[in-house]
């Protein structure tokens, strides 16, 4: 057993004793409810499972759950897709997600979700030239696995929200 402290969307968890062979991926969605994540392949492969991590010097990625012990996360913050619409309202994402119908069965959305915010923050720290936008935001999303709609439509809808505000996200 460990004793196990954690910031889900700025919410505190713990301390609690969890087993050692806890995944993260149990942890939030048997223990906490939070469904929103989801488990693929189980073998960090398809990143459905994936959450993002915010490092106490800032920096933020991703990291799937399915092959993480929860313990390891101990004293982490990290944010799920329950964590992306505040006050009721959709994330500017989410809404391009829909407007773009980016999803069918929606298996693979929070692990996109998470990354194109990972993405979003990463431009807005770092913008870039527009010449490098397509390029960029293709190698930041590969890796997740869609089976349903080829890709195209998640790429389609995080331009639009940084083509949207383009003195925010390029240089
Ligand atoms: S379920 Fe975690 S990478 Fe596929
Ligand atoms: S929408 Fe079904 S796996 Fe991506």
């Amino acid at each position: 057993m460990t004793t196990f402290s954690i910031t889900i969307n700025g919410r505190a968890y713990g301390p609690a004793e969890i087993s050692d062979d806890l995944s993260m991926n149990d942890f939030l969605r048997e223990h906490l409810g939070l469904t929103g994540t989801k488990f693929g392949c189980g073998a960090g492969q398809c990143l459905s499972c994936a959450v993002i991590v915010d490092d106490a010097d800032g920096a933020s990625y991703t990291s799937p759950t399915c092959i993480a012990a929860a313990a390891s996360f101990n004293g982490k913050a990290i944010r799920t897709v329950e964590g992306h619409a505040k006050d009721g309202q959709l994330s500017v994402l989410q809404k391009a997600f829909i407007v773009h119908f980016a999803f069918q069965c929606g298996y693979c959305t929070a692990g996109f979700l998470n990354e194109a915010q990972v993405l979003l923050e990463r431009l807005a720290k770092k913008p870039i030239p527009r010449a490098e936008l397509e390029k960029t935001v293709a190698e930041a999303l590969d890796g997740h696995l869609c089976r349903c709609t080829g890709y195209i439509k998640y790429h389609e809808a995080v331009l639009d929200v940084i083509l949207a505000d383009p003195k925010r996200y390029l240089a």
